[in-house]
């Protein structure tokens, strides 16, 4: 996959996260790519951005950088909009500058969840919490800022980095904690290393636009954690509740599966069906994840 890549220089920022790290592990033998963290490079200041692109003059810049926690951002609406709106924005407008395409990942809560279907690319968004807003906002200054741009939207990523879904469950086997999750709250588990896959055809490909890239299928939190606990053999305590029960949790879509038509009519869909790519990724991970567990 790497080798098609070259020449062309790849800068990730937010090289630091979940999803920044995945792309600086599997393209990491592309000679040319630079990871920025949010120490070298802050996108909430434009000049910074529009400094370090001209400096490193790449053509493609995955943007990973964000603020995607629900509560963070409901908590610190100015900060979440720097960050999610004017941040992807710097971003996408400093690799316009340099003639960059960019890439800016998305979510699922940008819909509200009831439409009783799975939503495709051309559904009417309607966010009913602050994140969702602040990344449906990201996805329009994105195109904005620059019209070779790559928005793609996921949902409820895992992967060998950091705190992630599937980390919550080994590490609840591990302390003995319980895990309360909702069971009536659906979406489309997202592996990480298949988001970089797809993402690196996308680009091959000179795609631009909006495409839904999650796991094939639904499921709850509840059913995600049971298959992970199940394929592990980990003897953890999941409790599943209704969504509307836990007390003072910030309002969330319940139901926002994701249909990939845009990857779908292109015939470019290389996703897979959220179990099996989730049991892929722990047969491959199943002694590193266990062991990092705590990241
Ligand atoms: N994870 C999911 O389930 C999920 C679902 C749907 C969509 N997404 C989207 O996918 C993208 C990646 O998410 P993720 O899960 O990888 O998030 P993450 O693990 O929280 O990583 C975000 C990164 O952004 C960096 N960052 C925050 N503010 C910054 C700033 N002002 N300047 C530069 N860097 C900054 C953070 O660095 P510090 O840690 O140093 O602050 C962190 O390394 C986001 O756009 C998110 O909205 C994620």
């Amino acid at each position: 996959m790497g080798d098609t890549f070259r020449p062309v220089t790849v800068v990730v920022v937010g090289a630091g996260g979940r999803l920044g790290r995945e792309f600086m592990d599997r393209l990491s033998s592309l000679s040319d790519l630079t990871g920025l963290t949010h120490v070298q490079c802050d996108i909430a200041d434009s000049m910074e951005v529009e400094r370090m692109v001209l400096e490193l003059q790449p053509r493609v810049v995955i943007n990973c950088a964000a603020q995607p926690s629900v509560d963070a951002c409901e908590k610190d609406r100015d900060q979440a909009y720097r960050m999610n709106v004017l941040g992807a924005r710097n971003v996408a407008h400093a690799a316009y500058k340099v003639a960059a395409k960019v890439v800016h990942f998305s979510t699922d809560y940008v819909f509200d969840g009831t439409a009783g279907h799975a939503y495709a690319e051309w559904d009417a968004p309607n966010p009913i919490n602050w994140y969702g807003r602040t990344k449906l906002m990201s996805e329009e200054a994105v195109r904005r800022a620059n019209p070779d741009s790559l928005v793609l939207r996921i949902a409820y990523v895992y992967g060998a980095h950091g705190d992630n879904p599937v980390t919550a469950v080994v590490r609840a086997a591990e302390t003995g904690a319980r895990l309360v999750l909702p069971d009536d709250q659906l979406m489309s588990p997202t592996s990480a290393s298949e988001v970089v896959q797809q993402t690196t055809l996308l680009i091959q490909r000179g795609a631009t636009g909006l495409y839904h890239v999650t796991g094939k299928g639904q499921t709850s939190r509840y059913e995600f954690a049971r298959a992970v606990a199940t394929t592990l053999g980990l003897d953890v305590q999941l409790v599943p509740v209704h969504a509307a029960d836990i007390p003072g949790r910030v309002p969330r879509p319940l139901r926002t599966p994701l249909a990939h038509e845009h990857l779908r009519l292109e015939g470019q869909d290389m996703m897979s069906n959220w179990d099996e790519a989730l049991y892929e990724f722990l047969v491959d991970n199943c002694r590193s994840p266990l062991g990092s567990a705590g990241n």
